[in-house]
């Protein structure tokens, strides 16, 4: 079954705009995990322009599905992951001051480095996974880096998906089928939205979870929360349905 992990970065972005409590990012991640969504994810950012490092601890406790903590690994994510120990760690090449996420790792180039890191939170008990793109190159090297998981940079399909679906996913699908050959669980996310989440989860074999921020909580603001998020289940149901 493929789980919905909603990223609530952007409801810390909209409370950052004013300073004060509103929205409430804890309420947020209380009732997203009562209207359905079996995670949640957050992207703590060198400059904490969206979650805070003290946001991460604070909803820590209230955490009852599970918790995904994004993030490049530096020594003050490290440290706050450690602090934390959410259940599972989504590594991220982010360079700071990045919008968004906009790239997946170079696995080969940066072995040594994701080796060291994983080995440390696997250490712990923290399930890793690694941003990554559909070169098979990249795909080969994530296992040798020893992750139980890669999260597929879904960016390009999302932008392809209206001019021609097929051609879209079929990176995705090729590259999915490689990572299970070799004993890699998967994970998505960046740019699904309600028009394109059914196609994909139907499509890629083994999907585990799919992290969505941006248009969840954009949708949100026409349906309310509640709704929304049982429209990405159903949407996610009905591509599981067709798989
Ligand atoms: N996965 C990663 C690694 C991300 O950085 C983001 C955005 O923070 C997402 C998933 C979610 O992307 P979106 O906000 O476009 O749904």
């Amino acid at each position: 079954m493929t789980h919905l992990s909603v990223n609530i970065n952007k409801i810390a972005t909209l409370r950052n705009a004013r300073g004060g409590n509103i929205p409430d990012l804890l309420k947020v991640t209380i009732d997203c995990q009562r209207f359905g969504a079996q995670g949640i994810t957050v992207h703590p950012r060198p400059d904490e322009r969206h979650i805070r490092y003290n946001d991460v601890t604070d909803i820590r406790p209230f955490i009852t599905t599970e918790l995904n903590i994004e993030g490049y690994p530096s020594e003050k994510f490290l440290k706050l992951v450690f602090l934390v120990k959410p259940h599972q760690v989504t590594l991220v090449p982010d360079p700071p001051g990045v919008l968004t996420s906009n790239a997946g790792w170079d696995t080969g180039k940066n072995m040594s480095l994701l080796k060291d890191v994983i080995a440390a939170l696997q250490d712990k008990s923290i399930r890793t996974s690694i941003f990554i793109d559909t070169k098979l190159q990249n795909i080969e090297h994530a296992i040798d880096t020893s992750t139980n998981r890669i999260e597929l940079y879904t960016e390009p399909y999302a932008t392809k998906y209206h001019n021609n679906r097929e051609e879209a996913i079929e990176p995705f699908r090729i590259a999915a089928v490689r990572a299970h050959e070799l004993g890699l669980e998967i994970n998505a996310g960046h740019d699904l939205n309600l028009d394109n989440l059914t196609f994909f989860v139907q499509k890629i074999p083994n999907l585990k979870e799919v992290s969505i921020g941006h248009a969840l909580i954009s949708d949100s603001l026409y349906f309310g929360l509640e709704n929304t998020i049982r429209m990405y289940l159903r949407k996610i149901e009905m591509g599981q349905q067709q798989n």
